[in-house]
């Protein structure tokens, strides 16, 4: 049976200055998981939020944290955002030189105590790069911008990796992340996508709580009620 669809509203998009009232107001929206883009200013150009505030967020949250690093040196934080209570933490494949550090980093990901490991890739890089990884993760997070901000364009030719994943008959989590809205979530889910990260579309939106219902309806009226045939 395919996997349960989850919708991830991305903090990045809140109004920081209120982050506990904001994870609340999405949780009462129906937010499966808080997802939590952290960015080191190097791997990607932009800066975001570091372990204490992560511990922070998960004193207040009721819903799995699913933190997204956009940093470059993955394996030398995950103790700490494991600590922080990093539920799901996925790193970028981009991080790592060739399929053996990767599965080191997921080694490395499991021995901090990580309960689900995630890999991610930018939208320019090739489905091969994490095909050697797919028995050894979770989830694979597909990236449908360019990593780094929120309220960007979604690039929908990104789509054919998520229906290679499910051709390789990889069952874990397909997330996709990145300009996600009712006009794109359908078409996500449709190729095989099950979680979703939202962030300026919830947060930005008048109605939190139907938006996300109604985005929620639309994944699952396009989603495939089996798993594609190995
Ligand atoms: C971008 C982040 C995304 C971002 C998505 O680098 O990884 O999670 O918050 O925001 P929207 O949904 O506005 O594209
Ligand atoms: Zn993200």
């Amino acid at each position: 049976m395919p996997n349960p669809l989850l919708i991830a509203p991305s903090i990045l998009s809140c109004d920081f200055a209120r982050i506990g009232e904001e994870l609340k107001r999405a949780e009462a929206a129906g937010a499966d998981w808080h997802h939590v883009d952290v960015m080191d200013g190097h791997f990607v150009p932009n800066l975001t939020i570091g372990p204490p505030v992560v511990s922070a967020i998960h004193r207040v949250a009721q819903a799995p944290l699913d933190v997204h690093l956009m940093i470059s040196d993955p394996l030398r934080y995950a103790a700490d955002y494991a600590k922080a209570g990093a539920h799901v933490l996925t790193f970028h494949v981009e991080t790592c030189s060739d399929p053996a550090a990767a599965r080191a980093v997921i080694a490395g990901f499991r021995a901090a105590g990580i309960q689900q490991v995630g890999v991610s890739l930018k939208p320019d890089s090739e489905l091969a790069r994490i095909l050697p990884l797919l028995d050894a993760v979770d989830l694979v997070l597909v990236m449908s911008v360019f990593p780094g901000f929120g309220g960007q364009k979604f690039m929908p030719e990104v789509l054919a990796k998520t229906r290679g994943l499910r051709e390789h008959d990889f069952r874990g989590r397909v997330e996709m992340d990145g300009g996600l809205n009712a006009e794109t979530i359908g078409r996500c889910a449709e190729a095989g996508c099950d979680t979703f990260v939202m962030g300026s579309a919830l947060f930005g939106a008048r109605d939190m709580q139907a938006e996300l219902a109604r985005c929620r309806e639309l994944a699952l009226k396009a989603a495939p009620r089996t798993v594609p045939a190995r």
